[in-house]
């Protein structure tokens, strides 16, 4: 087959694309930043991309902008980012995003996300968890749905631009993106030196299963806090792709770390988020001090209320890390048995009071509305008259697939550089939550927006520079190689929809995710942890013998689908508890009461684990590793667990102290010294 000198076109005259997969903000960046580069795209997504999980975010994004002169900046940012991820996140990533975030958000606001202004006309920013500043800019309460589509319309801007080749010369009928919807990822196309050179994915519609080349592939694709059953996440998010990644070979790394959001609400189908910014908008946390207080919320005096985080935490009150609310939220109701009383059950449940109705409704309204209408939509009660019944909730996937970083001398990123959200596969790229590189133990909140935007704000160029130095294009490949992958994931359904013993794949998964919600969550205990692995096996054998709920061929088969993504979540589910089992400390949102300390000397270090199945035939195994190398365009590249403490130093988290003399402190006064900022305002500030 002919060879390409052209990086437009293959020897055979095809358009060689890009596979980006996801359509969330993460993704969307990176097809964004790849035209840019003049590199065609094919994105593939499961859903319509603005159905996107993205959309579901709320509170805002985070950018030291500093428009109230508090004194905040992107390097007080960096700072309380690594030291609200309790020191697990490899620094220059996370300065990179940091100084990133000020133009990030004015990129967004000119292209024309609505954000809330102040009276003058600037941008508004509030506060949210693990900052005294007010650092969150954000469009009422459905901020990740206005960046999505913003996102989305300039995507749509691509779609109707022609191919150019070098000559500039349009390649008739072909345009720089082209979006594939209802695509679900199945797996690599990799071929004999082990690089990525393409997809295999099935049209959800009619169940037809292709392969797709690739110059390079990026995974963009989420989260997986579905493993835990009923979550803040998208039922979409299940983490198949990123399990399918880790079980072709690419290194998960992390995977212990998962954080559990304070404060959501039940629904049939999802547990719906209350956003932190309802707390960094005044709204206080408390339950009744008289455990069988029977009035209802709005009629429980001031004195019979215990602000149980505002008592503990006087600094940041509200709005502490989410590992530590959870955590408080955690034990008033589990331990003490202090949640909300319910007359109809006799019992007090494991819900604490959100409260908002001091706050001015015309506020509320300017400011919270979106989420507020969650809540009554939901639970059918008015929060702006009733304090809210809330309980925590899995809502982010910290650990990921490993992706390396190329550190630059000024200690942030060197753009462009081709190993910048590489992952251990060459010429497979991951960004956004599939990843794990941002937030160390513990993300805080409002970073994620960022982290996603920034991601594909580095990923699209690295792969562009990939894919100048790949040598032969995925274009170029024998048709056979393609062909073997498509044939593989093809018998891999057929045999799922073969499946007819007597398990329900749909009650395992709840079975799985009770297992993993209730002990592998906010409190961790090693001989639970024991527990916890033994029931993955059991499912994971089970599940060899589920009953198919839907056979049909050659259309929409949610049945057989599911049944995959189930078999792909325990295998990341073993990762998750084992990592958690190894990890014996408490860091960030991973605690462990028999080790409550963190511990630098053995646990400063990122969990690399590989899928044993590709390299030992275990198919069960999870091989963990110090150390690693993976080739990049060729050259290996010499990967260790070492954590890049290079810009800030670990030290203990002390929020019980710190910032609690901050209304004392003026801006830009000396940081105290447990905190990683000036302190500043109060909670309800
Ligand atoms: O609470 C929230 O609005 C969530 C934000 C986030 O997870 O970043």
């Amino acid at each position: 087959m002919a060879s390409s000198k052209s990086l437009t076109r293959s020897g055979s005259g095809k358009v060689r694309r890009v596979v980006v997969v996801g359509g969330g903000l993460a993704g969307l960046m990176t097809v964004i930043k790849l035209c840019e580069a003049g590199v065609p795209v094919a994105l593939f997504s499961l859903v319509p991309v603005k159905r996107s999980h993205s959309v579901c975010a709320q509170g805002g994004i985070n950018a030291s902008v500093n428009t109230k002169g508090e004194g905040d900046s992107p390097q007080v940012h960096l700072e309380e980012t690594v030291y609200g991820g309790d020191f697990l996140a490899n620094q220059p990533p996370v300065k990179g995003m940091c100084d990133a975030a000020p133009s990030i958000v004015y990129m967004l606001d000119r292209m024309g996300v609505p954000f809330n202004r102040t009276p003058e006309g600037l941008l508004d920013f509030r506060r949210f968890g693990g900052t005294l500043f007010h650092r969150t800019a954000f469009a009422g309460a459905t901020t990740g749905q206005q960046l999505l589509y913003a996102l989305d319309e300039q995507v749509r801007r691509w779609e109707t631009v022609d191919v150019e080749d070098e000559r500039g010369e349009r390649v008739p009928g072909e345009k720089m993106v082209k979006k594939l919807e209802w695509w679900d990822f199945l797996g690599f196309v990799v071929d004999d030196e082990g690089v990525c050179r393409g997809i295999v994915a099935q049209d959800t519609k009619t169940m037809a299963i292709e392969s797709f080349a690739g110059d390079a592939v990026c995974l963009a694709t989420g989260g997986c806090g579905i493993v835990f059953g009923r979550s803040t996440n998208s039922v979409i998010n299940t983490g198949t792709a990123a399990s399918a990644a880790y079980q072709q070979g690419a290194c998960y790394a992390n995977g212990e770390f998962i954080q559990v959001h304070p404060t959501a609400i039940p629904g049939a189908d999802k547990l719906r988020l209350i956003s932190e910014s309802v707390r960094g908008e005044g709204g206080r946390v408390w339950v009744p001090r008289d455990l069988k207080e029977r009035r209802a919320g709005r009629e429980v005096p001031e004195s019979q209320r215990e602000y149980f985080l505002e008592d503990k935490y006087p600094g940041y009150g509200n709005l502490v890390p989410r590992d530590i609310a959870s955590r408080e939220l955690f034990k008033k109701c589990f331990h003490e048995k202090r949640g909300v009383f319910n007359a109809a059950s006799g019992t007090n449940e494991n819900e604490v009071y959100l409260d908002v109705t001091h706050i001015p409704r015309e506020t509320l309204h300017k400011k919270l509305a979106g989420v507020l209408e969650i809540y009554e939509k939901f639970v059918g009660e008015d929060p702006y008259v009733n304090p809210m019944r809330v309980f925590p909730a899995v809502h982010y996937t910290m650990g990921g697939l490993w992706v390396d970083f190329d550190r630059a001398a000024n200690g942030s990123l060197v753009i462009g550089s081709p190993r910048n959200q590489a992952t251990s596969i060459p010429g497979l790229y991951a960004c956004g939550e599939v990843e794990y590189q941002y937030h160390g133990a513990n993300r805080l909140g409002a970073n994620s927006l960022l982290s996603c935007l920034w991601g594909g704000l580095v990923t699209g160029p690295a792969i562009a520079t990939y894919r100048q130095n790949v040598g032969k294009s995925a274009f170029d490949m024998p048709s056979s190689l393609f062909d073997k992958a498509q044939r593989r994931e093809q018998k891999k359904y057929d045999a799922v929809l073969a499946m007819n013993g007597s398990e329900n794949p749909y009650a395992l998964h709840e079975e799985l995710g009770q297992t993993m919600l209730v002990d592998c969550t906010i409190e961790r205990h090693n001989p639970t942890l024991d527990r916890v692995l033994a029931k993955i096996e059991e499912i994971d054998e089970r599940s060899k013998r589920v009953g198919v709920t839907d056979t049909a061929t050659g259309k929409m088969n949610q049945g057989a689908q599911f049944v995959r993504h189930l078999q792909n979540m325990i295998v990341l589910a073993r990762v998750i508890a084992l990592g958690a089992k190894n990890r014996d400390e408490s860091r960030g949102a991973h605690f462990k009461p028999e080790f409550t300390q963190r511990d630098d000397a053995n646990f400063l270090r990122t969990t690399l684990a590989f899928h044993a199945g590709a390299t030992n035939g275990s198919p069960n195994g999870v091989r963990y590793a110090r150390e690693f190398d993976y080739a990049l365009a060729g050259k290996a590249v010499h990967v260790t667990d070492a954590v890049d403490i290079s810009l800030v130093k670990p030290r203990p988290r002390k929020y019980e102290t710190a910032g609690a003399a901050s209304a004392a402190a003026q801006p830009g006064s000396e940081p105290p010294r447990d905190a990683p900022g000036p302190a500043k305002t109060g909670a309800t500030a």
